[in-house]
């Protein structure tokens, strides 16, 4: 859901205590053209002060939502496009690996969550290549290591 929407949704959600919570969300001013927290902070590491008794990971949140049939689609192929993720719970951070996995890319582990202050702003990066450019929103991305 829309940032705006964060304190409405766990309302209805009720009790999350020792729950797993994979958040995409990005943390947008309404009109959804900047993050409201950057920097010193992110939406993921906001909301798990929001549920301190929940799991939160940060994942999904790096590519379009348009992307996701296609890489489903693919998921066969040996070279995957990457997803990062992160968390400070190991058995959330399992579960979201998994679910990126089962979507078909490579899961790459970016640490604790307050690496989601790099993610997010990240995404900025992506949604203007997918969404201003002329080859369409469905985009991902993968990380390539040389060397060693
Ligand atoms: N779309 C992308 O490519 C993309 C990429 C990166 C991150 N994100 C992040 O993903 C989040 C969702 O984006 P989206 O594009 O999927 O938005 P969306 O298509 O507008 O979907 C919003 C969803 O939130 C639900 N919702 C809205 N208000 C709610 C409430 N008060 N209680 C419970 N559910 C509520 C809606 O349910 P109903 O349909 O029942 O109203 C709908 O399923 C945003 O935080 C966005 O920043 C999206």
């Amino acid at each position: 859901m829309h940032w705006s929407r964060v304190d409405d949704v766990l309302t209805r959600a009720g009790d999350l205590s020792g729950k797993v919570v994979v958040s995409c969300s990005l943390p947008m001013n309404a009109d959804d053209t900047d993050l409201v927290i950057a920097h010193t902070s992110s939406g993921a590491e906001a909301l798990a002060k929001r549920v301190p008794k929940a799991r939160v990971v940060s994942a999904f949140g790096t590519v379009p939502s348009e992307v996701l049939f296609d890489v489903f689609a693919a998921r066969r192929k040996a070279t995957k496009p990457s997803l990062v993720y992160c968390g400070d719970d190991a058995r959330s951070k399992k579960v979201a690996a998994q679910l990126i996995r089962d979507v078909g890319f490579d899961p790459v582990d970016a640490g604790p969550l307050r690496i989601a202050r790099y993610t997010e702003p990240f995404t900025l990066l992506i949604a203007q290549l997918a969404y201003e450019g002329d080859e369409g929103p469905e985009l991902a991305y993968r990380f390539e290591r040389f060397g060693g």
